[in-house]
């Protein structure tokens, strides 16, 4: 049987988010045929596997759930990523090895969306689902995403770049105002869920909020508030190779859309009646935000937004399920593409399962895809016949 290591947790703010994810996604995969090792990055970076994962509840005291699992180090081994348990504190479990044929990464945010584990599954030579090394780089970082985007004409907004702390705040508050204008949005360049995002009005509240992004990453980027614009969302993930759509949604609050909002159902503590240690909403991830699926907006808007979606989603050569974030003016139906996740959260199923795909086929669909992309790429060349330290004459040139 095929073993899938599904991983999450990691080193990024949305550490969280990603135990939500992760546990959708294996609690899919248990209605298919693959045998689920999961795998479980601490906040330290530390590796972990054992069955004491599959339990959600266990999370609410990482303390005692770590004294459950075993830690692990990855081994390369003939297209497999192994396991190897190693010593945990002053104890030793179970001695045995794990392998993995194909890996599902679901970190969200650094260190897993954005190429790093990606580059350690290519040097692994294990397929895994999802974007590659510069795609999840692209994707992840909002600078490069406008980079890119912009490069193949998609529509983004426009922008300015802070790279250090004591960036002359006078002198880009007056290049904002000669150009696109206050309010502003001020972000982190390689965040995601909101964090560290600040909706400026005028000049007096820029320093704070370029501080505030500065202080997650080395980078902030501004752009123009869209004022009430409407938050479309859409997936792309690739069927028999080429791009496909799901449907679109839209998210039902206007202006900052926090994190409370996204994954607590807007409610700031957990709902009194909730017996469990998890908000309520907090459990069903990005399904349970505020959103209408599918998106009100009409066949012919909802056709460009799909389009624009499959070519953003072509422009940085994605691969896998990504969700492209959209913002639409109301008033001039003007749209403009946000942003990519290339790990959404949810997996973006809920998107898909409206299209008549289940969450198990949307990911065995994708482990399809990850498997065409690791097989074509097999058949590339990684040597030239090369005559450079031989001593043989080179045939011409240099
Ligand atoms: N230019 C903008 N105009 C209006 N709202 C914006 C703009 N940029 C971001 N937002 C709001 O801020 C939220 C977070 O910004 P986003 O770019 O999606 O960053 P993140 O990667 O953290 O999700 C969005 O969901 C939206 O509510
Ligand atoms: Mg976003």
């Amino acid at each position: 049987m095929t073993s899938i290591g599904v991983i999450f947790g990691g080193r990024s703010v949305e550490h969280e988010v990603s135990v939500l994810t992760a546990h959708q996604a294996m609690a899919a995969l248990d209605d298919t045929d693959f045998s689920i090792v999961p795998v479980y990055i601490g906040k330290d970076g530390q590796w972990y596997t054992g069955t004491a994962l599959r339990e959600l509840s266990a999370f609410a005291d990482i303390a005692s759930l770590m004294r459950r699992l075993q830690m692990v180090r990855m081994s390369f081994g003939e297209g497999r990523l192994v396991l190897e348990p190693r010593a945990h504190g002053l104890r030793r479990f179970g001695a045995g090895s794990l392998a993995i044929d194909v890996a599902l990464p679901l970190v969200h945010g650094t260190f897993g969306e954005d190429g790093t584990l990606q580059g350690l599954l290519e040097m692994a030579n294990v397929p895994y689902i999802g974007c590659d090394v510069a795609a999840s780089a692209i994707g992840m970082d909002k600078h490069l995403t406008k980079v890119v985007l912009g490069a193949a004409g998609v529509p983004v907004l426009p922008y300015l770049m802070v790279w250090q702390k004591d960036p002359g705040l006078a002198q880009i508050a007056e290049r904002i105002s000669s150009g696109f204008g206050f309010p502003v949005y001020v972000k982190p360049r390689n965040l995601g869920s909101s964090i560290g995002v600040s909706r400026v009005a005028s000049a007096d509240e820029l320093g704070d909020a370029i501080e505030l992004a500065l202080s997650y990453t080395d980078g902030a980027l501004i752009e123009p508030s869209q004022e009430g614009a409407i938050e479309i969302n859409c997936s792309v993930m690739r069927k028999d190779g080429a791009p496909v759509a799901s449907v679109c949604e839209q998210l039902t609050k206007r202006g900052l859309v926090s994190y409370v909002d996204k994954y607590m159902g807007g409610a700031k503590q957990p709902a009194r009646e909730s017996k469990s240690t998890q908000a309520p909403a907090a459990k069903g991830g990005m399904k349970n935000a505020g959103r209408i699926v599918p998106a009100p907006l009409g066949a012919a808007t909802t056709r460009r937004v799909q389009e624009m979606s499959m070519a953003a989603y072509s422009a940085i050569h994605a691969d896998g399920i990504v969700r492209v974030d959209l913002l639409m003016d109301e008033a001039s139906g003007k749209l403009t593409v946000n942003e990519l996740n290339t790990i959404p959260g949810s997996l973006a199923f809920y998107l898909w399962s409206e299209t008549g795909l289940s969450f198990p086929r949307l990911l065995e669909t994708a482990v399809t895809d990850s498997r065409r992309r690791f097989f074509a790429r097999d058949e590339h060349s990684y040597s030239i016949d090369s005559w450079l330290l031989s001593g043989a004459p080179p045939v011409s040139g240099k």
